[in-house]
């Protein structure tokens, strides 16, 4: 191996690479540095692809790669192979080459991370045996069709969003242990994980169906926004370790949590149309941060909640006067801590701390209750989530 190094070494003086060096970078000006290191079946160390390459880059020989594969700002090059690559352990860092067409590791099964930025051109992933392991993926704007070849079991953090053909993504997902994004792909994509058992915070924005089967538990924050879906279910989910936020998702009509229990921080619900009953909570009981319902609901039931640690907002176009008796009732046996407001037929129905107008006109000028104590509790948690 040493002396393969010897003949890349003239090619790479000017990056001053040593074998071996995990923390050295070899940069890679062409096609001919690249076969250079062919029989180096692990090399250590990362590699650089030069800006200024047009060259297809093939790496072949090498089995594993013990450092990271940057290729960043290169207008020229269009296709990126490893025939014999089966792990990276580093980044596969690749960013704004916008005429790549072609990533092929037809052995690869496990990396360490996966960072794709703006590959305009890039239609599909060409990881045939595909990756079983990797902590972090991250891949936006990018013209991939599918997410086939990546097929990861758990991950520190997925984030998949801008990729304006994607439509499914389906993966063996058991848990991700930071945060899973999905946002801002194709609307119609069709999420399906149906292994996935726990998870810390889960986004899903511009989804056109989202199946989550088999989620038991949230330590952080599930996120629905602006999604195309009529139906949501999380049918095994017991308690979410943050906040839930249902928000602006037009089509929705059914949502049900059948045996979601406890929500540790806010339940928000606002801005879904077409949501007129809210009845898919039979067995919440508690809620450690604030109860925030709007929209146009004709029925509001939570039959088992007890507590509410934070303010209460319950705000329909329709008449509410029986979910709001119900509430009521929670709140003179103060199983509503904070401030308390439930108000039905009024113009514009908002969230927390907005002056709602009844339909005669007047302003309502009941409903700015957020107190400094529960506007830290509510609202703040409240944006962090929607900025997820
Ligand atoms: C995470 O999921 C994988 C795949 O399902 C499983 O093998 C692993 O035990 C899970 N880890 C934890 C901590 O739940
Ligand atoms: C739902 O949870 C139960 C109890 O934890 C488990 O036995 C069952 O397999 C889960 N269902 C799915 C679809 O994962
Ligand atoms: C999240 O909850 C799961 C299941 O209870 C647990 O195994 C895991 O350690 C928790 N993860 C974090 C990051 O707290
Ligand atoms: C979820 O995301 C929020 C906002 O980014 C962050 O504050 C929180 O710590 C995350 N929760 C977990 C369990 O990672
Ligand atoms: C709502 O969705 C649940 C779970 O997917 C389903 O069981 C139920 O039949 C649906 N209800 C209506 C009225 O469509
Ligand atoms: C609901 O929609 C209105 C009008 O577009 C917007 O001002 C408000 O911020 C939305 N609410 C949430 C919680 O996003
Ligand atoms: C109630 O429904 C109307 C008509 O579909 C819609 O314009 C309005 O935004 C809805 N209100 C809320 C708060 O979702
Ligand atoms: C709302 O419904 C209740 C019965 O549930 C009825 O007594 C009340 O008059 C209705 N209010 C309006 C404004 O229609």
């Amino acid at each position: 191996m040493p002396s393969i190094m010897r003949i890349v070494l003239p090619a790479l003086a000017a990056a001053s690479v040593a074998y071996g060096d995990v923390s050295a970078t070899t940069t890679i000006q062409n096609a001919g540095d690249a076969t250079a290191l062919a029989s180096c079946s692990t090399f250590s160390g990362s590699i650089a692809i030069a800006t200024g390459t047009t060259d297809d880059i093939a790496f072949s020989g090498v089995k594993v790669l013990n450092g990271n594969l940057v290729a960043n700002s290169n207008a020229n090059m269009k296709r990126i192979s490893a025939s014999d690559l089966e792990q990276l352990n580093g980044e596969m860092n690749l960013k704004e080459l916008t005429r790549l067409v072609a990533v092929d590791f037809p052995k690869l099964k496990k990396i360490d991370s996966i960072k794709w930025e703006s590959l305009p051109n890039l239609q599909s992933i060409g990881f045939t045996a595909s990756v079983e392991q990797a902590k972090k993926v991250d891949i936006q704007n990018t013209a991939v069709r599918s997410l086939t070849g990546i097929n990861i079991q758990q991950a520190q953090t997925v984030k998949i969003a801008n990729n304006q053909y994607i439509n499914e993504i389906s993966m063996q997902l058991g848990n991700v242990s930071t945060a899973l994004d999905f946002s801002d792909n194709n609307k119609a994509v069709k999420v399906d994980l149906p292994n996935l058992i726990w998870a810390a915070n889960l986004t899903f924005r511009f989804c056109g169906s989202v199946s989550l089967p088999s989620l038991a538990k949230l330590n952080g924050s599930l996120g629905l926004i602006n999604n195309g879906f009529e139906t949501f279910s999380a049918p095994n989910l017991t308690e979410v370790g943050e906040a839930l936020a249902i928000v602006g998702n037009e089509q929705l009509n059914n949502l049900t949590f059948p045996l979601l229990k406890k929500i540790t921080d806010n339940l928000q619900i606002a801005n879904n149309s077409k949501l007129v009953e809210v009845k898919g909570f039979p067995q919440l009981e508690s809620i450690g941060g604030a109860f925030d319902i709007s929209g146009n609901m004709t029925a509001v039931e939570t039959p088992e909640l007890d507590n509410v640690k934070g303010a209460f907002n319950l705000q329909s176009s329709e008449n509410i006067t029986s979910a709001c008796s119900f509430y009521q009732g929670l709140k003179d046996k103060k199983l509503v801590q904070g401030k308390f407001f439930c108000r039905g037929v009024l113009v514009d129905p908002s969230t927390e701390g907005t002056k709602p107008k009844d339909q005669s006109g007047a302003k309502t000028g009941a409903a700015s209750t957020l107190s400094a104590a529960n506007g830290a509790l509510g609202l703040a948690a409240m944006a962090a989530v929607l900025l997820l």
